[in-house]
């Protein structure tokens, strides 16, 4: 038996933001230990990633973890969602179990200490770790002023991260989905890419987009030469659930891999080779991580599962999804 086989009963007893905290203090305190670092180089967008995972944007917001993520297994972390501005986020409680299903539902909304004060972490960031930059709106920002605003964050930020992230997902901040439009999503695109024309910069889409919305967006991102797409964020749908429990946010973890790969797919037939997918949503095991690189996936994240799956989990993911897979 495992120690968080015995531990995991404990954990799941507290608030499951609060047991988030502790767990993630505990990490960095090297009271917790995961599976060790694993290396499997794979090359990317001019990147050398030390293998295909990633954690996912949402678990490490403040960038607080940068030194542990490669003992935990990662080749790479997204850290944020980071706004032009801290906020506090949506009142507690905001982050619920859904232990039958292996899933999550979140209403966090962007809680974060804001741009500022996430620069001075970044310019203390290990160099074996490769680190996107998930950025997002500042709820007190008008959606028209949107493209200021994550101009602010990544004009600060871009030049110590790998490669950055355009959430427009997130189903926790009012109206943020809809700068997944085109009008809007070109405004802000084409300001970041007037700040800094060669970072590798990927849009985060929703899995609650009509298909014909994902290749839209597909499609932009081609035009812009964009690097890529990463999907997906939560999704707000309940249908993927035996009941609905009645809470509101974004539901992640095992009930989201099917729309997921669906996206992925869809994604894959739609863009051109060169243009990169981060499958994200929903991967439990070492089959699912296979799938999703089987279909077209670059790079990977996890968040919900690794909450699950325990300590050694990412390790085991990282392993599963080597280059020789990849290739075979
Ligand atoms: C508690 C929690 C907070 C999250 N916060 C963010 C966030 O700030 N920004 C973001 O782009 N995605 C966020 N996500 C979404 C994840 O990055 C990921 O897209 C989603 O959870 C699906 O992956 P999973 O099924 O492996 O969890 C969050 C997810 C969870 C569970």
């Amino acid at each position: 038996m495992s120690l968080y086989s015995v531990l995991r009963p404990i954990l799941f007893r507290l608030d499951p933001e609060r047991a988030h905290e502790l767990a993630f203090t505990a990490m960095r305190a090297g009271l917790a230990k995961g599976g060790g670092c694993v290396t499997h180089p794979y090359e990317a967008f001019g990147l050398t990633f030390p293998n295909r995972l990633g954690l996912a944007a949402g678990f490490d917001k403040n960038a607080e973890g940068l030194h542990i993520w490669r003992r935990f297994g990662f080749g790479f972390a997204e850290i944020g969602t980071v706004t032009r501005h801290a906020q506090p986020g949506n009142p507690r409680p905001r982050m619920f179990r859904l232990p039958e299903s292996e899933a999550l539902i979140n209403r966090l909304g962007f809680n974060n200490e804001g741009a500022d004060a996430i620069r001075s972490r970044l310019e203390q960031r290990p160099s074996d770790l490769i680190v996107g930059l998930n950025i997002g709106k500042s709820k007190i920002t008008e959606l028209d002023e949107a493209p200021e605003d994550y101009a602010y964050s990544f004009r600060h930020l871009s030049p110590l991260a790998d490669y950055v992230t355009v959430n427009v997902s997130s189903p926790n901040t009012p109206g943020l989905r809809s700068l997944q439009d085109r009008e809007p999503l070109t405004r802000i695109l084409w300001r970041l890419r007037e700040i800094n024309g060669t970072i590798p910069l990927f849009v985060k889409i929703a899995p609650d987009l009509e298909d014909a919305a994902v290749e839209d967006v597909a499609q932009l991102v081609d035009e812009l030469d964009l690097t890529g797409i990463v999907a997906t964020n939560t999704t707000i749908s309940r249908s993927v659930l035996p009941t609905d429990p009645q809470i509101e946010g974004g539901l992640s973890g095992r009930p989201l891999a099917a729309r997921a790969s669906d996206v992925l797919r869809l994604l894959r037939a739609t863009l051109p080779k060169e243009r990169h997918v981060i499958s994200v949503g929903g991967i439990h095991n070492e089959e699912e991580a296979r799938a999703r690189i089987a279909a077209g996936a670059s790079l990977i994240q996890v968040y919900t599962g690794w909450v699950y799956g325990g300590p050694d989990f990412p390790a085991r993911i990282a392993h599963a999804v080597t280059t020789e897979v990849a290739a075979g």
